[in-house]
């Protein structure tokens, strides 16, 4: 099975090649109501999942479902307008299937993004947070199986999953922005359920500052192909476990949408200083 992966992730590269012909740096998610960065990316090829052999289909609202190819500020990129996530009941090796093709695509570099929910009391709704480090409570892991030892090594070291330079890069560039960025730890759940106090009260007793329903299973394969990485969440609803109050997907989308336009700005400038 692990070792078809390989032929598997070829198959799709070489298709995204027969579309387009650049060699990609750098690899991105947007996530939930984040799609809007992708307008920034010039001289660009859409490809639909649904045209990529072995890549699964989105069936998420608000997510497009597509992997735009093309430039930002000038760096090759790929970027996934959507993403797949563990609770639409993908396996994790179809989650994480697209970091694969990516990184065959040439990327060194993943940016990923989400909305998360905040449990530090000092986040804000549509404040950023530059993710420094993760917890994995999703009950899986894209990595369990036979190691193919082409792809990355059988036990991944995860001292520093996020990269520590490109946050560094990041937050300098949030301050010259004026938008208000935080370091903080993500946790991952499984979801499809919002959590109830208890399990936000565990959460933020654990030391996560944000929690959601994607990301790690994509860094984590990011780390074991060899991948940097920068993560950005917003803060789409704030959960205090003495405080909280009944969410809906349409305020998450809304407060997303804010979030959005800050990531369009900010992820651009560490773009700008990506090379240096
Ligand atoms: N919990 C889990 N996932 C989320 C949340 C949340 O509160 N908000 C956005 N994604």
């Amino acid at each position: 099975m692990m070792l078809g992966l390989a032929k598997q992730i070829d198959e799709a590269a070489a298709f995204v090649h027969s579309k387009w012909s650049g060699t990609a740096k750098a690899a991105m998610i947007l996530g939930t109501g984040l799609g809007g960065l992708a307008e920034q990316i010039t001289s660009k090829t859409a490809i639909p999942y649904a045209d990529i052999p072995h890549f699964p289909i989105s069936t998420s609202p608000s997510h497009v479902g597509q992997l735009v190819c093309g430039e930002l500020r000038g760096v090759p990129i790929v970027a996934m307008e959507g993403r797949f996530h563990f609770y639409e009941g993908y396996s994790m090796q179809q989650v994480t299937f697209p970091v694969r093709v990516m990184k065959a695509l040439g990327a060194d570099t993943l940016v990923v993004t989400n909305a998360a929910g905040g449990m530090n009391p000092h986040f804000e709704l549509s404040d950023v947070v530059v993710i420094d480090d993760h917890i994995n409570l999703m009950g899986d892991n894209p990595l369990r199986g036979i190691n193919d030892d082409r792809l990355g090594p059988r036990f991944p070291d995860m001292c520093e999953p996020y990269t520590r330079e490109l946050s560094a890069i990041a937050l300098q560039a949030a301050l010259e922005l004026g938008i208000t960025a935080h370091k903080g730890v993500f946790v991952a759940v499984a979801g499809p359920n919002l959590e109830t106090r208890a399990e936000y009260r565990m959460l933020r007793g654990m030391g996560a500052d944000v929690v959601g329903m994607s990301t790690v299973p994509e860094v984590l394969v990011a780390v074991h192909a060899g991948l940097r990485v920068l993560g950005f969440s917003i803060v789409t609803d704030i959960c205090l476990p003495d405080a909280l109050e009944p969410v809906d997907i349409q305020k998450i989308l809304a407060v997303a949408a804010k979030g959005g336009e800050k990531l369009s700005r900010l992820i651009p400038k560490v773009f700008e200083r990506l090379g240096r």
